[in-house]
């Protein structure tokens, strides 16, 4: 018979306090302490210890010692999901993706799962029936034999299962559905998930067999779940997006075996998802229009140079106090920008309107999007229209001063080879930078105002 204990858990960040109490001492939120059943067995037993013993002693070596073998990673056929993994699903990796519900993470991982041909897959679903698995496989415009569906959620019959197929690669959908037997409280608690999260990393380490599990999100886009979960995986992965909005983003958060700034673009289909190899074709609307209050930023989103297209609307302000909105730009970042060109470039902007958006719903943090910001408010304000054959490159100070940003060169490159034929960025950054090497028009500046004199006369 297991042994009954007590403890006390915070749901938000999962402290462990001896007695209840009311407010959380490590994360300071209120309410979030519950108490929890835990029963342990005898302490040799438990977890992925239900199929082969974990009796492997393991000794400290010299790290000069030990072999690097080189660890090949499973190409898949999802080159967008390659390259947010840093090139491939490492052997024995954990890896979580996280995202809201209804934004696409099932489909993801299914539609990996299918394409996957040459290997055996284990689909783990707690949450939805066989059928519902197969209808939605029937949408996907992939097949494969070897892709097993287990509808189940106790760890113990997964990992029996697991010990008869010998999956090359497995998935779970999703881990806060899993219960583990060693755990009395419910699914999705931070005691079960920390649970199960370990024996499934147990297992990962000890097979060698990628597993890739998804997790659901709280309210304010957080991981559901301790802390420690996303601390215990390899690499975790953001599936986001607007859901009426076609297009998805998946996007690395951490990543122990690649760049953990990565990003991966989808289009939701209704035969699935599709990779967007080329992002700039949609972050980029019509090339012919003219319309006032557009400008093209030249960004870099981790490794990726991606074109985007900045959107401003400054209309006076008839009711009260002004409003200033944005959509995937800092709000506070765009009050800053809107207080230099008040002051430094004269702009009367404290009486207008002033709305900004991203296309594509990205949320960018590149500050070399500055500039853009700036002359997409100023075109809108004057409204004069920019070219679409020009970009914009560089930060914003305060002084009104155009700054320099890292890596100019394949920012460049990228505009030059989307065929855009001039781009603007700071005199700074021209420090050992061979214009004929590039296919495109530069035009470095210093001051805001020399941007608007060449563009706006
Ligand atoms: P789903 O993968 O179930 O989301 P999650 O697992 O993150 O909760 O995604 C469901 C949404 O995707 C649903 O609104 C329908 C849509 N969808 C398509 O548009 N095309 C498709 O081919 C599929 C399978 C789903
Ligand atoms: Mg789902």
């Amino acid at each position: 018979m297991a042994k009954l204990k007590s403890a006390y858990f915070c749901q938000s960040c999962g402290y462990n306090s001896p007695k209840w109490l009311g407010r959380c001492p490590s994360c300071n939120e209120w309410n979030t302490i519950v108490e929890e059943l835990i029963a342990k067995d005898e302490p040799e037993k438990g977890s992925w210890r239900f199929g082969k013993s974990s009796k492997t002693t393991s000794k400290p070596r010299l790290i000069s010692e030990i072999n690097k073998t080189e660890k090949y990673r499973i190409i898949t056929e999802d080159a967008e999901f390659n390259r947010v993994l840093g090139g491939g699903l490492v052997p024995g990796s954990l890896t979580l993706v996280g995202g809201e519900p209804g934004i696409g993470k099932s489909t993801l991982m299914l539609q990996l799962a299918l394409s996957l041909s040459d290997y055996t897959i284990l689909y783990v679903s707690g949450e939805e029936s066989e059928q519902q698995i197969k209808m939605r496989a029937e949408r996907l415009a992939f097949s494969n034999n070897r892709c097993y569906v287990l509808t189940e959620t106790a760890t113990d019959v997964i990992f029996k299962q697991i010990e008869l197929i010998e999956p090359d690669i497995v998935i779970i959908d999703s881990i806060q559905t899993l219960v583990s037997p060693l755990i009395e409280s419910g699914a999705g608690s931070v005691s079960q998930v920390k649970e199960c999260a370990s024996e499934v990393m147990k297992y990962a380490k000890e097979s060698d067999v990628p597993v890739i599990m998804i997790g659901h999100i709280t309210k304010d886009g957080s991981l559901a779940g301790p802390k420690v979960l996303e601390h215990m995986v390899d690499t975790v992965l953001q599936f986001e997006g607007d859901q009426f909005m076609t297009y998805r983003i998946l996007r690395t958060t951490k990543n122990r075996f690649g760049n953990a700034s990565e990003l991966g673009i989808y289009e939701m289909l209704s035969n699935g998802l599709r990779q967007v190899s080329n992002p700039s074709e949609i972050l980029i609307s019509e090339k012919n229009e003219s319309i006032s209050g557009v400008a093209i930023a030249a960004m870099i989103e981790g490794n990726r140079p991606l074109q985007i297209e900045i959107q401003s609307l400054v209309s006076t302000a008839n009711y009260g106090t002004p409003q200033r909105s944005s959509n995937g730009f800092d709000p506070r970042r765009l009050q800053m920008l809107l207080a230099v060109l008040e002051k430094r470039g004269g702009f009367r902007l404290g009486t207008q309107d002033v709305f900004l958006n991203v296309a594509g719903g990205l949320k960018v943090e590149d500050p070399a999007i500055d500039l853009a910001v700036c002359v997409s408010i100023v075109s809108s304000y004057e409204d004069l229209p920019v070219s679409h054959s020009i970009c914009f490159c560089a930060e914003c100070g305060l002084g009104g001063e155009v700054r320099p940003v890292n890596r100019i060169e394949s920012r460049i490159s990228e505009a030059a080879k989307l065929g855009f034929e001039k781009i603007f960025i700071a005199k700074n950054n021209t420090k050992g930078l061979n214009f004929e090497d590039f296919n495109i028009k530069i035009v470095p500046v210093s001051k805001l105002e020399e941007v608007f004199s060449e563009l706006f006369g």
